[in-house]
């Protein structure tokens, strides 16, 4: 804490701009506070140079040749009018740049600039930094995370992930992706951390903490961008960018939380969605951005547009009729950098001189920005260097943690006692789209080397590498396997005791056959193509099926659940996901993930979540199908088994009162294991209607065979608000119930005014 005399002596030298000695203070001194920086810089600022920093163009890697001696000339030529700009200092900030040698050029153009003030380098550094030219460490992505129901894991992951970028030159994560999902078609669920606002709150806080340390002051942290702002998981037929046409009441409680949290978490950045919501595009929404957002919630920091969706202002939702009003109405509302390319400028220049967008709301986007760049130490260090790239990369500790990342991400969806398989098979077959697949490293990952990605096939010969002769009957596509490929798998299959079937999705972002991602929506949740074929001809051989699925988003089919032996959700867990595929179907992990999204039972059966009211089914159901899901969030299988006893909730609590209990956990199986242990809670009569469960706290442990463990847990008063009629938050007294997991232990308690 500052005393108020050092407050007095800090405020008076932060307006004389002048030090002890008399001397003019230099925004170059790095012994000032960031925010005086700020103030001395834009004291010499031009309007040109004001505009420049909100400004954001991508780089131009594809076809230079960083090793010859010509290299920043070549690149400069390739950069072409960009160079310039940023020499005039009209550029703010880059994305889309692929190695570190061209963050260096680029910088390097900066300080060329009349004020060499750096240029932030953005990336979409999600699971990883993935769009990285040259290997990286490529961790589980979002919804495997998620699974894993720790935040730990997320937070280490993001810290990584920023010593990563900051390495090679990279400032400013395009993450965490905290839109919540209701609807399954939505090809990006695999960036997400599924449907339940406390988990995506939870795991979304983690990452941000993660990213950016206490304050971004260090060369190993980078700022956060928490995205996109809001109801992208319920777009118009799960399309990506469609608009989201959704109540107050539902944004309140479902899609705002984990926005709030990571902004009480510091977040520096937050991107508004493509979207429209309830008929004002997420672009142009001064109510949400500058009122609620900042207002509201206290945002500090600035807004980055999603990718060209200023101009689509105009171009696609049509509220304004050119360009120019469109950067308009953008900046009014409070965006403050533009992503990305020419024509803003220029705009937004003629506003101000105008008197269509007034200085006031320059400067301000502008002091956000460069607060970001001082406070990040790029005035003092902007460059990076080989070495540094060298020690940082593929450190052993990422590698361990993405591992683990994968490990933990592990669903048992079905097992019928195949799993574990058992150390002494004959003849093991191993099939599927995905078994030698780098699918497994999901979206925003470039393809990685070979060596440095360990597939499913991989990972099983690693498991048995002798005894057991494995088969391996590769499938070309995700979406056409041929005739040939399927009378190749029926044949080894009758020859196997096991068949492995490694099925799903393709999310990765450069492959044309992609089948889901950004821009890829799913038509079908099933399995895509005729990959259901492929199984049934196993089924029909008589081996024991099993399943592993690789996917973002959740694969709805009945088949599978009535018909394999074992079903493993995989998700999309990362370089050694086959390992840790593998491992776990050996049992030498036991999988301990449960899901982070309800499987529904076809796509005619959504929306489809947990926590819907209590209503939703009350007159009935579907035709000939039953109205529940495949697996309710929260499922997930172990090879040992776990039991609860003593839960000790209290009778009575206040409306005001916090709710404290404990519970003690067993492991009643054979084997060692982890437990997520879920809380819920249910308002069972409310003068508003609220869910028929709602999560509000969580915990994996790891248990060893007999262990016994007491959990304690605090749920905050919060938890127990409901929005009434006039959108007032307030507890009402009456009753509620605890519930443990699947309704593992259910206790009701009376709240009392
Ligand atoms: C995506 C963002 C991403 C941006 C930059 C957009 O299309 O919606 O999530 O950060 O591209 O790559």
């Amino acid at each position: 804490m500052i005393s108020a005399i050092q407050r007095l002596v800090l405020s008076v030298f932060l307006i004389l701009s002048i030090n002890v000695h008399g001397e003019k203070l230099s925004y170059f001194d790095e012994s000032l506070p960031s925010e005086k920086r700020v103030e001395l810089l834009m004291n010499e600022m031009t309007l040109d140079e004001k505009i420049g920093q909100m400004c954001q163009f991508v780089g131009e890697a594809s076809d230079i040749d960083f090793d010859s001696k010509d290299t920043k000339s070549n690149y400069t030529l390739a950069l072409g009018a960009r160079a310039g700009m940023i020499k005039e200092g009209k550029i703010g900030s880059f994305l889309k740049v692929s190695a570190y040698q061209e963050a260096n050029i680029l910088q390097s153009l900066a300080e060329e600039s009349r004020l060499k003030i750096p240029l932030l380098i953005a990336t979409d550094a999600i699971h990883g930094h993935g769009m990285y030219m040259g290997p990286t460490t490529i961790y589980a992505t979002q919804i495997g995370l998620a699974a894993s129901f720790e935040p730990e894991l997320a937070e280490l992951m993001a810290e990584y992930t920023a010593s990563e970028m900051r390495a090679t030159g990279f400032h400013w994560a395009y993450s965490p992706n905290v839109e919540v999902v209701r609807d399954a078609r939505w090809g990006r669920i695999g960036e997400t951390f599924g449907e339940d606002p406390y988990l995506v709150t939870e795991m979304g806080n983690a990452m941000v903490r993660g990213y950016q340390g206490e304050n971004f002051d260090t060369p190993t942290n980078v700022i956060a961008s928490a995205k996109h702002f809001v109801g992208g998981g319920i777009a118009y037929n799960g399309v990506n960018g469609a608009p989201a046409d959704v109540s107050e009441r539902t944004l309140h409680e479902i899609f705002f939380p984990p926005f709030v949290g990571s902004i009480e978490n510091g977040v520096y950045t937050i991107m508004p969605a493509h979207n429209e919501i309830n008929g004002i595009p997420a672009h142009a929404h001064h109510e949400y951005l500058t009122d609620l957002i900042r207002g509201e919630w206290g945002f500090d920091g600035f807004y980055i547009s999603d990718w060209m969706d200023i101009q689509r202002l105009e171009s696609a939702h049509k509220i304004v009729d050119s360009e120019r009003e469109a950067d308009k109405v953008a900046v009014l509302a409070g965006m403050d950098v533009h992503m990305q390319g020419p024509g803003f400028f220029e705009n937004v220049k003629s506003l101000v001189e105008n008197g269509e967008i007034p200085i006031s709301r320059i400067d301000h986007a502008v002091s956000k920005i460069l607060f970001a760049k001082f406070q990040l130490g790029l005035f003092e260090n902007r460059y990076t260097n080989k070495q540094f790239v060298e020690n940082t990369l593929l450190k052993d500790s990422h590698l361990e943690l993405a591992l683990k990342t994968a490990q933990k991400s592990m669903v048992l969806l079905k097992n019928n006692g195949v799993l574990p398989l058992k150390k002494d098979l004959d003849r093991l077959v191993i099939t599927g789209p995905n078994a030698d697949h780098q699918a497994l490293l999901g979206e925003w990952a470039r393809v990685q080397p070979d060596n440095n990605v360990i597939t499913v096939l991989e990972g099983i010969r690693e498991q048995y590498p002798k005894g057991t002769k494995i088969d391996y009957v590769p499938i070309a596509q995700h979406h056409k396997i041929t005739r040939s490929e399927l009378s190749k798998v029926a044949k080894a299959a009758k020859r196997a005791d096991v068949v492995i079937a490694v099925m799903g999705e393709n999310s990765l972002r450069f492959d044309k056959n992609k089948t889901s991602a950004e821009n890829v929506d799913r038509p079908t949740l099933n399995l895509i193509g005729n990959q259901i074929e492929l199984l049934e001809k196993i089924k029909a051989s008589g081996a024991k099926l099993v399943v592993v699925l690789v996917n973002g988003g959740p694969i709805a089919s009945e088949w599978l659940t009535e018909n394999a032996d074992a079903i493993l959700e995989a998700w999309e867990p990362g370089m050694f996901g086959g390992k840790a595929i593998a491992e776990t179907l050996a049992g030498k992990i036991n999988p301990g993930g449960r899901l982070p999204i309800t499987v529904p039972r076809s796509v005619g059966h959504l929306q489809s979540f947990y926590n819907h009211k209590p209503s939703a089914f009350h007159r009935g159901g579907f035709y000939l199908s039953s109205r529940k899901p495949l697996y309710y969030f929260g499922y997930g299988l172990s090879y040992t088994s776990f039991e609860y006893s003593n839960l000790s909730v209290p009778v009575t609590m206040s409306t005001d009162d916090n709710l404290s209990f404990s519970i003690d956990i067993t492991n009643t199986g054979d084997m060692d294991g982890d437990e997520v242990v879920l809380i819920y809670i249910n308002d069972k009569v409310s003068s508003v209607t609220t869910p028929v469960r709602k999560l509000v706290a969580f915990k994996r442990i790891h248990l060893k065979r007999g262990e016994k463990q007491t959990l304690n847990f605090t749920i905050d008063n919060k938890n127990f608000a409901l929005l009434d009629r006039y959108m007032r938050s307030v507890v009402e007294p009456g009753e509620f119930e605890i519930i443990i997991g699947d309704r593992v232990k259910v206790q009701t308690i009376n709240v009392q005014l």
